[in-house]
């Protein structure tokens, strides 16, 4: 995968991203709502960049992770995540994540309205969905910037960290993608 927006860059992982991976991967801000082993330990970064270096088209059933890049430098600033639903090739899943050196500048905003002309337009997908927990502010906000539609609240139904804690489900289909995009 190679997309660039105006900042951005979004590409396979390479191993130079090892460190910046590491890095945010184990801020403790960053990792308050993933699901992520915390602390994320090195052999386990090492085993996902190499496993992600190879992974660039979205398959059914597992994730696949591209990385997020500064267009100048080639930093790796952060992912998106990405799945197409076992029971349905046209439902797409995404997650993201940015480093906390890079919150507020617009970057989700811009890396992943670009995962989803790819979903949207590339593959063909009908709906992408997405969830975060209901106190992740910074998630629901960037997921209803670009136009996804909050369609349940499900209180304390996920165990977390020994807590239950409550989720929105967000969704956007590819007709509305289409028309907001029209509109950009
Ligand atoms: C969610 C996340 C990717 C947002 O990245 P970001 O690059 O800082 O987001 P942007 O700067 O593009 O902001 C997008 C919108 O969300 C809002 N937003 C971002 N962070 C926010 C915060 N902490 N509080 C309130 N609003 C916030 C922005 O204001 C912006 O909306 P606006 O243009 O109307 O002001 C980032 O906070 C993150 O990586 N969090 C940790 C990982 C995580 O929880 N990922 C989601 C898992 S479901």
């Amino acid at each position: 995968m190679f997309i660039q927006t105006t900042r951005l860059t979004l590409r396979n992982f390479i191993d130079n991203d090892l460190e910046s991976f590491l890095a945010y991967r184990n801020h403790p801000e960053v990792a308050k709502y993933q699901g992520w082993e915390f602390p994320y330990p090195r052999e386990k970064a090492e085993d996902f960049v190499s496993s992600m270096k190879e992974k660039i088209v979205p398959k059914q059933g597992g994730w696949i992770q591209i990385a997020v890049a500064l267009k100048d430098t080639d930093e790796l600033i952060g992912d998106l995540g990405c799945r197409i639903k076992q029971e349905d090739v046209r439902q797409a899943v995404i997650g993201f994540t940015i480093s906390s050196k890079h919150w507020r500048k617009g970057y989700a905003a811009e890396a992943i309205p670009r995962l989803l002309e790819y979903l949207f337009e590339d593959l063909n997908m009908h709906r992408v969905t997405a969830d975060c927990d209901a106190e992740n502010v910074a998630s629901y906000r960037t997921l209803e910037k670009l136009g996804f539609r909050r369609e349940a609240h499900y209180v304390e139904s996920f165990l977390f960290h020994g807590v239950y804690t409550s989720e929105y489900y967000y969704g956007v289909l590819q007709r509305e993608w289409r028309e907001k995009s029209g509109q950009r």
